[in-house]
């Protein structure tokens, strides 16, 4: 047994308290599908005594049945946890693994090296300190290396370990490792990458893993594991101003309201004057109350709860700052996007941003460049596919608290989440707020909605149809507006068809066009609503997502989704303009319906039904809901 297990034996108090005052290093392995990182990870833990008794008869036996090492133990297995992975013998998710020395705690993020796990990567790779890039020396540097040292600087991993393996495979020569980190170094230095460290192992023979090998006489610096022992931790974040978003607010009684929530930069004391943002509320520290009894000083890393000397307002996703040197506050900004799903970003489109405790709507303005990962090259792009990375304009609904991610990953760091279907779309990192925000104001106007629409004795609405192609949209669109015209009622008929003849002229029917289509056409109703009119908006408008973001536009009443609900096969026998027939033929792509989706409605005002019910009556059925929602006469 090692000094650890005899300690565990012996005094687990002892144990334990030696185990608290350890720091933690967390990192990362990145590389190619057979680089061996799996193996480099299994052999540490094996040469430093950290595998379990019963973990080492599992593998002797895993190894004979699917190793493939031959008879040898297949370090690989120790980590490839899940099944699927060891028949496809690839890696497919991030396995966090958790082991210990004398010296340090770790934890490693074993991420993915196959080219379409990057998502995975920059989960694992959001928390860790340091990297290990995997090399195989017979291959160098390989496209699969530059995009995870991208990534790695990007997401702001400071110190970056080169492990050059397979060395037992190259005759340990010097040569080839000095030329792999002569063409590494040169490419670090391109995306500035600094603490680059290079190391040549045989991850399967356990050269330089945890003692220096006699086959690799001519290399000077540190095995694998001092290296892991001694690379600087937690510099960066215990440095910073002090930031904790809020998490939630602790009011057991009167007498008492803390906020609780995690720190994630800098430190605090009690007396400390702070600030609380979006809203910029003041106040001082007057405990740091935490299960284990007050503080004197909580750190970056810590959950606690904080109470103030003054009764101020915070809630869930505020960020609490230190006084004098608060976080920037701003609702567009400039940032880094990795996209991270099968469908592709569409600019325009309402998502979630989650940054911290807080969760607001953005929207993603069309790239101003893609990276190439390769040669760093900027691309033009109108779009980011699965795992494509660009830099983008982002506008929020509403201002929040933030830092560059250079200055604080936790700050400045965000998701971006499909608002229907709530799965993680995309990953990104702040750069700055776009100067235009602080710079365009709203202008007060002396005559307002209220004033306009008092003169036209009826209130302002959107009346939004929304159905296939040849469902009958405009047909009941028109009746509905002659009826609202005889009434006396200002009305505005905006129609797909028409506006895509003048304002959306340069649109087509990609997704993306379509969300822009949508967005120009609901930013125009909500403007004419603004006008005092009644709006009739006829167009297919196929995705939930924008045709919320139309109702979002207006206020509470204003909106009515009318779904002309007509089968598909009713409307393409009908196929009044001989599109339906063109794209059957193939000769017209992306068509609704046919290779084109149709999200239908889940809770519209109005449900056309065009099978049993006629375009007169429909109408009819809508002026009526008008007047009982109180919006005309
Ligand atoms: S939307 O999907 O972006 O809302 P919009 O209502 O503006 O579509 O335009 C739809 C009209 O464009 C259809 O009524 C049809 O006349 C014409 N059109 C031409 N190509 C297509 C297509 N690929 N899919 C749907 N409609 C098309």
């Amino acid at each position: 047994m090692d000094d650890e297990s005899n300690l565990i034996a012996r005094d687990i108090e002892a144990y334990l308290e030696r185990h608290q005052h350890k720091t933690l290093l967390r990192f990362i392995t990145c590389g190619s599908v057979d680089d061996g990182k799996s193996t480099l990870i299994g052999r540490l833990l094996y040469e430093s005594h950290l595998v379990f008794e019963d973990h080492l008869a599992q593998l002797k036996s895993d190894s004979a049945k699917v190793g493939t090492q031959g008879t040898d133990m297949d370090f690989a297995l120790l980590l490839d946890g899940l099944t699927a992975e060891r028949e496809q013998g690839i890696t497919i998710d991030v396995a966090y693994r958790f082991f210990s020395t004398e010296r340090r705690k770790f934890i490693v993020a074993d991420t993915p090296g196959h080219e379409q796990y990057t998502r995975n990567m920059v989960t694992g790779a959001s928390t860790a300190e340091a990297a290990i890039l995997m090399v195989d020396a017979r291959k160098g540097v390989l496209t699969q290396t530059r995009r995870h040292s991208y990534l790695v600087s990007l997401l702001g991993i400071r110190h970056v370990l080169v492990a050059i393996n397979k060395m037992d495979l190259v005759g340990y020569s010097q040569e080839i490792f000095s030329a792999i980190e002569q063409e590494y170094r040169d490419f670090a230095v391109r995306i500035g990458l600094q603490n680059v460290t290079f190391l040549p192992v045989s991850a399967l023979k356990g050269d330089n893993i945890t003692a220096l090998s006699p086959l690799l006489a001519w290399y000077q610096g540190p095995t694998l594991m001092e290296y892991l022992e001694t690379v600087p931790v937690g510099d960066d974040t215990a440095q910073s101003a002090f930031r904790m978003s809020v998490q939630w607010v602790n009011r057991p009684n009167l007498d008492f309201r803390g906020f609780a929530g995690r720190v994630v930069g800098g430190s605090i004391h009690p007396g400390d004057a702070i600030r609380v943002l979006p809203a910029g509320t003041t106040s001082t520290v007057k405990r740091i109350v935490t299960m284990d009894g007050d503080l004197e000083v909580a750190v970056a890393g810590q959950s606690i709860t904080l109470t103030f000397t003054d009764e101020i307002d915070a809630s869930r996703g505020d960020l609490i700052c230190a006084a004098d040197s608060p976080a920037e506050v701003a609702d567009q900004f400039e940032a880094h996007i990795v996209w991270m799903h099968e469908d592709e970003m569409l600019p325009g489109r309402p998502y979630w941003l989650k940054i911290g405790t807080r969760t607001v709507g953005a929207s993603i303005a069309p790239p101003k460049y893609r990276v190439d990962v390769n040669s760093l090259d900027h691309l033009a792009a109108n779009t980011l596919q699965m795992n494509e990375i660009g830099v983008c304009n982002l506008s929020l609904d509403r201002p929040i608290p933030f830092d560059p991610y250079e200055a604080n990953r936790d700050t400045g760091g965000f998701i971006l989440i499909d608002k229907l279907t709530q799965n993680t779309v995309g990953a990104g990192l702040l750069h700055f707020a776009l100067r235009r925000a602080h710079n365009i104001h709203w202008q007060d106007v002396a005559v307002n909605r209220e004033a306009r629409s008092s003169m036209s004795g009826h209130k302002p609405g959107v009346l939004w149809f929304t159905g296939l192609s040849g469902s009958g949209k405009s047909t009941i669109a028109n009746i509905v507006e002659s009826k609202l015209h005889a009434l006396g009622v200002r009305t505005y008929l905006l129609d797909g068809d028409n506006v895509r003849h003048g304002l959306n002229r340069d649109l087509g029917f990609t997704d993306a066009d379509r969300v822009e289509n949508i967005r120009r056409v609901a930013e125009v109703a909500a403007l004419m609503v603004d006008a005092g009119l009644v709006v009739l908006v006829a167009f297919i408008s196929p995705f939930r997502a924008e045709r919320e973001l139309a109702r979002s536009r207006v206020e509470d009443g204003e909106f009515f989704e009318i779904f002309v609900d007509t089968p598909l096969a009713v409307a393409e026998a009908r196929d009044v303009k001989g599109l339906y027939a063109k794209a059957r033929a193939g000769q017209l792509k992306n068509f609704t319906g046919i290779d084109s989706p149709y999200e239908a409605p889940e809770s519209p005002e109005i449900r056309v039904d065009t099978a049993s019910i006629s375009s007169e009556a429909a109408a009819d059925a809508i002026i009526d809901l008008l007047r009982a929602r109180g919006t005309i006469r």
